[in-house]
């Protein structure tokens, strides 16, 4: 969430280091394989179709819409009242306060898929209507605003490494529905200091829990979901120095208390020497970086 990007700076050397390892080799090439071999059912043409004819319908909910709508023993709302009993907790405080602080005030709009297949292209299809019907009106929710997509529970989850591929899956999906060009100033490869997520013409943050996290507690969620920020959030946060260090620290004093593990070192400011958005998407449950199975997204498009 917003705690990333708040988050110090260990960076770069160490990582590419640990990029190095036999372990993460191996690892790396495994998933390249898992990569390839699903990529072949990756249905690009019906992902081509589609993203006018849904996005005039409204998909995306308030929390009073979705108490409105869903009745008590839907997934959806048991998807919701999961999510927000984590927000909510006062005994153990969830770390992003700026998160917290949206749920809280209405500023977070939902979303609902119904599996965890995130790397589904129907799931890319709804995520791409709701970014364009969230973000046009993000400002008017307020400067600690998200989107938030839910997944239906399963018993039977995956692992993290598979959540990562689908992650980037789902990410790849929506670059191929983007009716928008890719912003002038940022770039394509995202092994690159300035590379993040953009869509629909704005720069988006991303943070991923799942089923499968045991250690890294605020990475984990019952059920599969992501959260979206526009990336103008950070510049209101992030007005001034002193506003960064103490919302950093803030943040990072209740990381530490939450997870089971160290802060990850990969929490970095933008932009700065040796770091990767790309890798503040999706934290694994050590501190070793999530393999990027892309070079681009939507490359051959
Ligand atoms: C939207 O497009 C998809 C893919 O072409 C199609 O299957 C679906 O029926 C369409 N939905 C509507 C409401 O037109
Ligand atoms: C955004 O969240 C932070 C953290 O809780 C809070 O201090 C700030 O006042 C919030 N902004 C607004 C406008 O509510
Ligand atoms: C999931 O597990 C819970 C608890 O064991 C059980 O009550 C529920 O029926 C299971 N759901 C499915 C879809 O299998």
């Amino acid at each position: 969430m917003l705690l990333l990007a708040l988050l110090a700076l260990l960076a770069a050397t160490g990582v590419f280091l640990v990029f190095k390892h036999p372990t993460v080799v191996a690892f790396c090439s495994r998933l390249a394989r898992l990569w390839t071999s699903e990529n072949s059912i990756f249905d690009v043409k019906s992902l081509a179709q589609g993203v006018h004819n849904i996005s005039s319908t409204p998909i995306t909910f308030t929390k009073e819409e979705i108490i409105r709508t869903f009745a008590a023993e839907s997934w959806q709302l048991q998807a919701y009242n999961d999510y927000a009993s984590v927000l909510l907790d006062t005994e153990r405080v969830f770390p992003c306060i700026y998160a917290a602080k949206g749920f809280k005030s209405n500023e977070q709009v939902f979303v609902f898929l119904d599996s965890d297949d995130i790397g589904d292209p129907r799931h890319a299809r709804t995520v791409a209507s709701a970014l364009m019907q969230y973000l046009p009106r993000a400002r008017a929710l307020g400067p600690n605003t998200s989107l938030v997509v839910l997944t239906k529970h399963t018993n039977d989850t995956r692992t993290v490494e598979e959540y990562n591929v689908l992650f980037w899956k789902l990410l790849d999906g929506l670059a191929r529905l983007d009716e928008v060009a890719w912003p002038a100033n940022v770039p394509k490869d995202i092994d690159t200091e300035r590379w993040c997520f953009s869509f629909n013409g704005e720069s988006v943050f991303a943070a991923v829990q799942t089923p499968a996290h045991q250690q890294r507690l605020s990475r984990y969620a019952d059920s599969l979901t992501v959260a979206f920020q526009p990336k103008w959030v950070f510049d209101i946060l992030f007005s001034t120095d002193a506003k960064r260090e103490s919302a950093k620290t803030k943040v990072r004093r209740l990381l530490s208390k939450y997870d089971v593990i160290p802060v990850s070192p990969l929490l970095s400011n933008y932009g700065d020497d040796g770091t990767r958005e790309a890798q503040q998407y999706f934290l694994m449950d050590e501190n070793i970086p999530a393999p990027c199975p892309l070079q681009r997204l939507a490359a051959d498009v």
